[in-house]
């Protein structure tokens, strides 16, 4: 069984980007009902007694992955989100400018990938197997797990993400995004995963396990701060 994770913010705490109404639609209705719904579709199965990550990784491309990766897709895009605006620093900053250039660079690659994104999915800033930074689309319940990339941080495009305060209005959204994005977390993942566990063709045959640990770990820290 899954536990639905806590929202690492107040409902209203992201007005006027995004309203406590989109909230309670968003996670309290969508990413709850994932849960739900994962939860009713491994009752009684090897996969109840499994982790969200085994569960994604073990689970054929259907119902059960589809709902397990799009809780895990979810509880990362609450961690992405930041009330206040951040900026990223040390070793991410410097990878940045390294493979981008520069942070408006960055920002320019964001936006394209989140404006060029056909229908619902995700954008996500990954580190591959390579070690390069990069923007990676995923469509609809796709995750960046799958083909064993960090993920640093995700913007969530699917509409009803961003319909009651944005409307149509994707790029505005993205916009927004940007100035709110939890580069705090980023930097702690980026910093904890660069190591050759994560990086490298010889050992990232397989992120699940420890990124996910390592996910709730630094998760937890993060609420422990506050
Ligand atoms: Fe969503």
């Amino acid at each position: 069984m899954i536990d639905m994770p806590k929202l690492p913010f107040a409902e209203d705490a992201m007005e006027p980007f995004i309203s406590a109404e989109t909230i309670q639609y968003h996670y309290g209705k969508h990413h709850t009902t994932y849960v739900n719904k994962l939860n009713e579709l491994i009752k009684g199965t090897d996969l109840d007694k499994m982790s969200l990550s085994e569960i994604i990784k073990t689970a054929d491309q259907g119902p059960i992955f589809n709902n397990a990766a799009q809780v895990f897709n979810h509880s990362f895009y609450w961690n992405s989100l930041s009330p206040s605006k951040s900026a990223p620093t040390g070793k991410l900053l410097d990878k940045i400018n390294m493979d981008f250039d520069s942070m408006d660079k960055l920002k320019e690659a964001f936006m394209q990938a989140g404006t060029t994104l056909f229908g619902s999915g995700w954008v996500w800033l990954v580190r591959d197997a390579s070690g390069q930074l990069k923007f990676e689309k995923t469509p609809n319940a796709q995750t960046p797990m799958s083909s064993n990339m960090i993920p640093l941080f995700v913007c969530d495009v699917w509409e009803h993400a961003y319909y009651i305060d944005f409307r149509n209005a994707r790029p505005k959204y993205l916009g927004e995004f940007w100035e709110h994005i939890n580069w705090d977390t980023a930097c702690k993942i980026f910093d904890q995963t660069d190591n050759e566990t994560y990086v490298g063709l010889k050992s990232c045959k397989d992120i699940h396990d420890p990124f996910c640990q390592l996910l709730d770990e630094v998760l937890s820290n993060e609420l422990d701060e506050e």
